[in-house]
This record gives structure tokens, sequence and C-alpha cells, in this order.
């Protein structure tokens, strides 16, 4: 991978970028003018869902930048209020109309169960992925996938699906390496991606990491820079969120140096750091959903 314009290739085929723009937190400002200086950055995949209340935004920023929309990547997601059958398909509809767009290049269910407590969960994974898969056969959307899944629930899925998942978007990064599931989406040809990639909030515990500060200064980049390229050598794909175009820029700059095999093997290895502390299975108070 040379810039975040190459791609990787999924199990149907499809091409998708190595670098995303991500929309969470883009609700707390303007994110209309956010996901516009980000465009002007040169990011192309934008990543959202109807939880975080950017889609109209995005949509706007799209549109109004008059970029051609096959020049985008665009990837949603439905909330779990919205699962089941008839909810995963109206849901789409909605995303649609409020990003103004005609189809989704992806999109995902974004977490696994509505609550830790849910009993019936493969029951309504299921229901909800036959929904993706109907309109991807009916080609309204270009690929389906999930988000949040841990291989159990990916388990579930592929006991029952037609159209494999192309993706899993997972919390990811230096310190919560997660390699059960790597391992896991690895052996089943799911391509993972990475929220928070540089473990919660930018300015965060991984951010100020002696270790990280310390590879950051060896290899003459930025702690961020350290986690991007550390998910780029593993074939993830970061998903990186900035309200600032310096930043933005800056996270697009991790292909000009090379973390050592060593040094992958000492991130890969390091204490748990930065974890948002949410589990689909475990009820974790306080924790916000990505
Ligand atoms: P900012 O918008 O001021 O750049 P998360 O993915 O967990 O939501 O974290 C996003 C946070 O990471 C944002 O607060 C963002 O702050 C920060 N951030 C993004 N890129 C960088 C960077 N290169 N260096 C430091 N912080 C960054």
């Amino acid at each position: 991978m040379d810039s975040i314009y190459d791609c990787y290739t999924l199990n149907n085929g499809m091409q998708i970028p190595c670098v995303g723009f991500g929309t969470y937190k883009a609700m707390d400002t303007d994110s209309v003018e956010v996901t516009k200086c980000a465009i002007e950055a040169g990011y192309r995949y934008f990543d959202t869902a109807s939880l975080y209340g950017t889609e109209e935004d995005l949509g706007k920023a799209i549109k109004e930048s008059g970029i051609p929309r096959e020049e985008f990547f665009i990837v949603s997601k439905l909330w779990t209020d919205e699962m089941g059958y008839e909810g995963a398909k109206a849901a789409y509809e909605r995303s649609l109309k409020r990003l103004q767009l005609g189809y989704l290049d992806l999109y995902l269910i974004h977490w696994p169960r509505p609550s830790a407590e849910y009993a019936d969960w493969k029951k309504l994974d299921v229901e909800t992925w036959k929904a993706l898969e109907d309109l991807y056969k009916e080609k309204k959307v270009r690929g389906i996938g999930l988000s949040n899944f841990l291989p159990h629930h990916i388990d579930n899925i592929l006991e029952h699906c037609t159209v494999k998942p192309l993706v899993d978007q997972l919390e990811l990064h230096p310190g919560y390496a997660q390699e059960t599931a790597l391992a896991y989406l690895k052996e089943h040809d799911i391509q993972p991606q990475a929220w928070s990639p540089l473990g919660r909030g930018g300015r965060s515990e991984l951010m100020q990491n002696p270790f990280i500060m310390e590879l950051a200064g060896k290899y003459e980049v930025s702690p961020a820079q350290i986690c991007l390229r550390f998910l780029l050598q593993r074939g993830i794909i970061p998903l990186p969120k900035s309200g600032n175009p310096e930043r933005m820029r800056q996270n697009q700059d991790i292909f000009s140096f090379e973390i050592t095999r060593e040094d992958m093997y000492r991130l890969e290895t390091m204490p748990q750091t930065g974890w948002l502390g949410e589990h689909p299975d475990f009820k974790i108070p306080d924790k916000k959903v990505q």
C-alpha cells in the first residue's frame, strides 16, 4: 500500500480503500464543515451510521463537493433498534435518504445484540442479515458486512448465510489487538476494519503511552502515525477521525516509514491500553458504543 487510495480486495472481488475517515465525533461540531475539510484533505472513504447522526451532513458535504458519487466509498450501519428483517430494510432506505444517495458501498449491522441481556440475539442477527442479503442480491447495496461482531456472533451468521460478510469493524489499536478475532477473520476471509484506531480519543492514554511515544521518537513520526501504521502493516483498515485539517493530513502520511518486525511484535503484545470498555456480551456501565 502506497497511499490511502490503494485498495484491498474483498471476498466478493470488490475493492476497498486501505484508509477511511470516521464521522462519529463529528456530530459534536459542525460536521458538514468537518467533512468538507476531510474531502479537501483527500479522504474519499467515509464511515457513518444511523446512530452517529452524521449521515445528513455527510450527504450534504458530498453533494456540495461536486465530486462524482462513484469516487466516494460510503459505509453506513443500522442500529440495534433497527434490527430484524423489515426493520433493516426500512433502515437502509432511511440512511440512503439522509445521505441523498442512490446506493451505499457497504452496509453493516452495527452491533450483534441489542443488549448484553438480550437472549434471542442469534435469531435476530440472522433475520437482520437476511435483509442485508436481499438488499445485496437486489443490487441496492454494493456490499454487506458486520461491526463489533466477535467470532461466535459471526459463526451464527455463517451457519445461516448465503452471502458471506465482507468486513467486520472492531475496536482495534495497539493495546487492544483482539488477536482471536483477527485470526478468525483471516481464516474466513473477512476484512478487518478499526474504529478508534488511536485508542479512545486522540489525546488518550494510548497517545501518551511511554512505549508509543518512544516509537514515535524512533521513527520520527507522531504517536498517531505509529498506531495507524501498525494497523496498516497488519492489513487492517483504520478509520481515524479528526476535526483538525493538519491532523487529517497527518493521518494519511503513514506510507513513508515501516515499523520493524521486532517493534510490531512489541506493539502486538503490549499491555491493554486505551480500550473503550465496550463488549457486546458483557454489561459495562457508562461506556459508549461506536
Ligand atoms: P482532533 O479532532 O482534535 O484532531 P476516536 O477515534 O476515539 O473518537 O478519537 C478521535 C480523536 O482523535 C479526536 O478527538 C481527534 O482530535 C484525535 N486525533 C485524530 N488524529 C489525531 C492525531 N494525528 N494526533 C492526535 N490526536 C488525533
